[in-house]
């Protein structure tokens, strides 16, 4: 069953008399348990697609459907509300909340999506080797830290969509490892993971690679 379709997608952005095309035509359908790597240049539109598929942004034309429900077109609050339930979410930044600690980054993530059991902080501390850190503010960590810190929060909203902006941009060889371990191990519990990336390794990992150029896929 696809988890996550887009249906062609386009996304344009103007300044002043210049006009890019993030995105031309994009469709593409993403099933429940496939680890799906994002490939393409700086400026092709990765993060672009994935904002449009988290319900971040609004495409200027197609829709997306997360999860059997339409994402796109809809309020702000409603937006959000989808967000919460059924994806977590890596973006290259802004994941964390500034003033909350890493521990309390991740419990809020895991009740907003309306999750009644208490989060699964201490084994995902634990697995992404950030328990030192766990009480400490996003400003006291490490670039890698942070993104191991957002990795956890993401995982531990245990939704059934999982999308990474670069989640191992910032880390070395080991720490990737880890993280890649972490979410194939979310992806065989059904979770599908997609991965904007620009790591060889990422890509030889995934159950698949897409590629996007110039906003369009190749
Ligand atoms: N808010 C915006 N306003 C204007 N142009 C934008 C905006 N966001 C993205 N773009 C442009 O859209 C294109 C795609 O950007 P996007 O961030 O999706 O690329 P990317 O593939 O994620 O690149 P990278 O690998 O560097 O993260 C680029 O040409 C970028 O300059
Ligand atoms: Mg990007």
């Amino acid at each position: 069953m696809a988890v996550v379709e887009s249906h062609n997608l386009h996304r344009f952005f103007r300044t002043g008399d210049d006009e890019v095309a993030a995105l031309r035509d994009v469709s593409l359908m993403l099933e429940a348990g496939e680890m799906v790597a994002l490939i393409g240049m700086s400026g092709s539109g990765k993060s672009t697609l994935l904002s449009c598929l988290a319900g971040l942004d609004e495409p200027d034309g197609g829709h997306v459907v997360v999860v059997g429900q339409r994402i796109t077109h809809r309020s702000e609050q409603e937006r959000a509300g989808l967000r919460a339930e059924h994806i977590g979410l890596v973006m290259q930044s802004g994941t964390l909340v500034d003033h909350l600690t890493i521990r309390e980054n991740i419990a809020l993530q895991h009740e907003l999506g309306g999750r009644s059991k208490t989060a699964p902080i201490e084994p995902i501390l634990d697995l992404l080797g950030i328990r030192p850190q766990a009480d400490k503010l996003p400003r006291a960590l490490s670039g890698g830290e942070v993104a191991r810190s957002g990795l956890a929060v993401a995982i531990a909203t245990n939704a059934p969509v999982l999308l990474c902006d670069e989640p191992t941009a910032e880390v070395d060889a080991d720490t990737e490892a880890a993280v890649l371990c972490e979410i194939r191990r979310r992806c065989r519990a059904g979770t599908v993971a997609l991965i904007a990336t620009h790591s060889s390794a990422v890509a030889r990992q995934a159950d698949r690679v897409i590629e996007i150029r110039d906003g369009r896929i190749v």
